[in-house]
């Protein structure tokens, strides 16, 4: 580890709703069953602009480095057999505890996924979150045996995720958006029902697609108001499953819809449910992400590219253009891959 550095850059938050800051800090060394990773991109989620405010489920208070999903290449591993099999690779990785926006991260060796040679750092970074994500909603309709569901925020990059993998598994999708331009954007990437939110005509058309393809399950990224909008619209013995919270406001139902329908509303968590899988089943389920990251049903739209030291105003930007795509921020000067645009 003699040519690696003593410190690293990383951006901080220093307190709830702050502004984050460029700092120096110690570079972490690995201890026995870690690796460490030298960082080449991380993306910005919804869920970190959550950390942000302190709304989202992170183990720690601020200061702390926010960032939950990465790439990057393993430059040292602690004692071990199995960290010192990963020292070299190009790996993907995720962290429920942040630290991402930094130039090294140390993990336990087996939260980091190696790379097939020919995926580029850039759509590695975006690996973890939404690719499992939209397998695990899909996956939770047909367990259900929906054939028919409504994606709320589905001009998002999960949304957009979603919408291809239930082509794939045969789940028709009802995608939600809340701008008129979103709906001729998704319309001409092949979605067939797309409703606007916002349109008066909304509520009628979203209930009567809902009875036309006997839909009884929402995916909802929303809460607030959508929830109740949602219910009214299901058909009987509904799921809602909400993964979300866009709105930032509570979710609201009504009780008497609750009952009569025999309605069911969950919350779905990737990093609760992830872990409930057998090591095979999780083994699979990676690996239909990362196949799927390049050209396939995961594939992320990238945005803007801002590198480290220009990072600390990029949530906010991110937050004033989400569906335009993902904001990445660029750790080293790895090649990524990608391109703004692409
Ligand atoms: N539970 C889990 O395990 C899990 C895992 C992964 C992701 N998620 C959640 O999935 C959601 C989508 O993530 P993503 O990566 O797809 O985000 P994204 O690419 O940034 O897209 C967000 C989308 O939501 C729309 N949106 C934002 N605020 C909204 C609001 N108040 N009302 C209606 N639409 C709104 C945006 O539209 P505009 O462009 O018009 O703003 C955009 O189309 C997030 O809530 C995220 O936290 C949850």
């Amino acid at each position: 580890m003699t040519d690696l550095p003593d410190t690293m850059r990383a951006l901080v938050l220093p307190a709830w709703g702050a502004r984050l800051e460029l700092r120096e800090l110690t570079r972490p060394d690995p201890g026995p069953g870690e690796v460490l990773i030298r960082l080449a991109a991380s993306p910005i989620n919804p869920s970190d602009l959550m950390t942000l405010k302190g709304l989202y489920s992170v183990p720690a208070d601020p200061p702390l480095v926010p960032g939950l999903e990465g790439a990057g290449q393993v430059v040292a591993a602690g004692a071990g057999v199995l960290p010192k099999t990963l020292m070299g690779k190009r790996v993907a990785c995720a962290s429920a505890a942040g630290g991402l926006w930094a130039e090294y991260i140390v993990l336990p060796f087996d939260r980091v996924v190696t790379l097939p040679p020919d995926l580029p750092l850039g759509r590695a970074a975006m690996s973890a979150v939404n690719p499992l994500t939209a397998i695990a909603l899909i996956d939770e309709a047909r367990r259900r045996g929906h054939r028919a569901v409504v994606s709320t925020a589905a001009a998002g990059q999960l949304g957009r995720m979603i919408r291809r993998r239930g082509a794939e598994k045969g789940v028709e999708i009802i995608n939600i958006v809340r701008r008129a331009a979103q709906v001729d954007a998704l319309k001409a990437e092949g979605a067939r029902h797309v409703l606007d939110e916002t349109a008066p005509d909304f509520d009628a058309g979203l209930k009567t697609l809902c009875t036309t393809l006997n839909c009884r399950m929402a995916l909802d990224a929303l809460g607030g108001q959508m929830t109740f909008r949602l219910l009214e619209a299901l058909g009987p013995r509904c799921d809602i499953l909400i993964y979300g919270a866009l709105s930032e406001a509570p979710a609201t139902l009504h009780p008497g819809t609750m009952i009569f329908k025999e309605a069911r509303v969950e919350g779905f968590w990737l990093s609760q449910w992830l872990p409930r899988k057998s090591l095979p089943a999780m083994l699979w389920t990676l690996r239909q992400a990362t196949r799927a990251l390049k050209g396939g049903f995961a594939e992320s739209s990238v945005a803007r590219i801002v590198d480290l030291a220009e990072a600390a105003d990029a949530p906010a930007a991110y937050a004033a253009d989400m569906s335009a795509g993902k904001t990445l921020i660029r750790l080293s000067d790895a090649d990524l891959g990608v391109a703004p645009g692409s």
